[in-house]
């Protein structure tokens, strides 16, 4: 498996992840600069199978429809109640639980609401895990926006992110932290979000 983690717009992280062997590809939130991505398939060679998007908010979906028109054969990948807001038509919805192959890797989808209430997090063949805007490095997303929810949030991290095991890459939407990526086992160390023992604490993190 190959993560190509991609700086687009002003800090937003889009990737392309590919079997090396099936050279099967999947793009994860085309936000902005959709050429980057595409130069990046192309050059690779590479058969687009998904497109994916973790949650509805432009700067994760605007690009979604420039490529599908690219590259036609892809499929749009949302969850029910972000994809309707996506304004153009999602041909995977996926729920809590639900896998995807792409070529020999394994896709393992986690409904996490909080910052949207249809946001997803994208377990990849048990090595890394795409957050979206759920979980960056060292925080966790906001939600305060429209559809948000800090309850959600909190019972979010409780219960999908934190018992995942400590060996996943945490890939995130943004590029907020100290460092592109890191384990979730030194994030559930560190991240100010994750250390929260109950929803009193979580609400006061500044
Ligand atoms: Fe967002």
């Amino acid at each position: 498996m190959v993560i190509e983690q991609i700086k687009v717009g002003l800090d937003n992280f889009s990737y392309v992840i590919y079997c090396p062997k099936q050279m099967k590809a999947a793009i994860f939130d085309p936000g902005y600069d959709a050429p980057k991505a595409l130069e990046f398939i192309s050059s690779k060679d590479l058969d687009l199978k998904y497109i994916i998007i973790t949650h509805y908010h432009s700067d994760h979906s605007s690009d979604c429809q420039r490529i599908k028109e690219c590259l036609p054969s892809s499929k749009i990948v949302a969850s029910e109640s972000d994809g309707a807001k996506l304004g153009i038509a999602v041909d995977i919805t996926v729920s809590d639980g639900d896998r995807l192959k792409l070529g020999n890797i394994e896709l393992d989808f986690l409904l996490t609401p909080g910052h949207t209430p249809g946001g997803i997090c994208i377990i990849v063949n048990n090595e890394a895990l795409l957050t979206g805007d759920t979980l960056f490095i060292g925080d966790c997303g906001r939600t305060d926006l429209p559809g948000g929810n800090l309850s959600q949030m909190f019972q979010t991290l409780q219960e999908k992110i934190i018992p995942l095991p400590d060996h996943l890459l945490v890939y995130p939407g943004h590029n907020y932290g100290s460092k592109p990526y890191d384990r979730l086992g030194n994030q559930k160390r560190s991240n100010k979000t994750l250390l929260a023992k109950n929803i009193n604490e979580f609400s006061k993190i500044p």
